[in-house]
């Protein structure tokens, strides 16, 4: 009888281990659309998803390029910060944050909230501990993710933003669905990504990514699209919202 009670056991957690596995780790689901190139492009990984090639990460090395003064009328983060309408108590994340270019603005206006910074690098996340500590930002929770979960809490952010970053996720659908989990209902998932319609732009190919495109891979995670500002001189931000 005792083995039957057993036998019985190891099979109901053997059916349940891959929902108990996704609970932990958003990498055990995998989209279909992934596809293996036979070759890779400059600045691409040799992997398609969704009809794209994945851009490469652009390592601690280029933290300086982030970093640069002249980004500051090139890019216009200032206009992309208020487009944001961060409130006090605002609970958000700034996802393949880098240096923290993003992060430490946000901290500035989310006084009485948080702000997660998330990234792969943990040199990059040394360097915005770095700042951090010289400007007593104390608001902001850095977090080292993996390639394919960003280790956030679940229900927690009121906006999640993502500048120059999403298009060199490796496994966007898997980030994105953790992305997804960690917003609040109602929450919203902001993307920067430079004008991939622009053809005169100097930014490499894959470092650029469409509308078109952008609402097809947000729209693959259950997200609504809300808007798209176009105040920034390069880049597109949109807005994706959470039901
Ligand atoms: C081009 S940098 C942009 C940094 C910052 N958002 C900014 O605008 O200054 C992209 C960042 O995304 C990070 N990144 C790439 N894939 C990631 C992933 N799966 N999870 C978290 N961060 C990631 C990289 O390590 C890099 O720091």
């Amino acid at each position: 009888m005792g083995w039957i009670v057993t036998a019985m056991v190891s099979l109901l957690l053997w059916m349940a281990s891959p929902a108990l596995a996704d609970g932990l780790n958003h990498a055990v689901q995998t989209d279909p659309q992934y596809e293996s190139l036979t070759s890779m492009s400059d600045d691409g990984i040799g992997k398609r998803y969704m009809g794209r090639e994945i851009a490469n990460v652009i390592g601690h090395r280029g933290a300086y390029w982030l970093e640069r003064s002249s980004r500051a009328l090139e890019e216009r983060p200032d206009l992309l910060i208020q487009a944001l309408d961060l409130q006090p108590e605002m609970v958000v994340a700034d996802i393949g944050a880098g240096t923290g270019y993003f992060s430490a603005p946000m901290a500035r206006r989310v006084t009485e909230g948080r702000v997660y910074a998330v990234d792969i690098q943990p040199e990059m996340l040394a360097l915005m501990e770095r700042y951090k500590a010289e400007s007593g930002l104390e608001n902001v929770e850095l977090v080292l993710s993996t390639y394919a979960d960003p280790k956030l809490p679940a229900d927690i952010l009121d906006l999640a933003l993502m500048v120059d970053a999403y298009h060199e996720f490796e496994y966007p659908f898997e980030m994105m669905q953790g992305v997804v989990s960690a917003l609040k209902p109602g929450g919203v998932a902001v993307l920067a990504e430079y004008r991939g319609e622009d053809r005169f732009s100097t930014i490499k190919p894959h470092h650029k990514m469409t509308q078109r495109q952008a609402k097809k891979e947000m729209a693959a995670v259950g997200l609504d699209w809300l808007k798209t500002d176009e105040s920034l001189p390069e880049q597109h931000l949109m807005f994706f919202q959470k039901p």
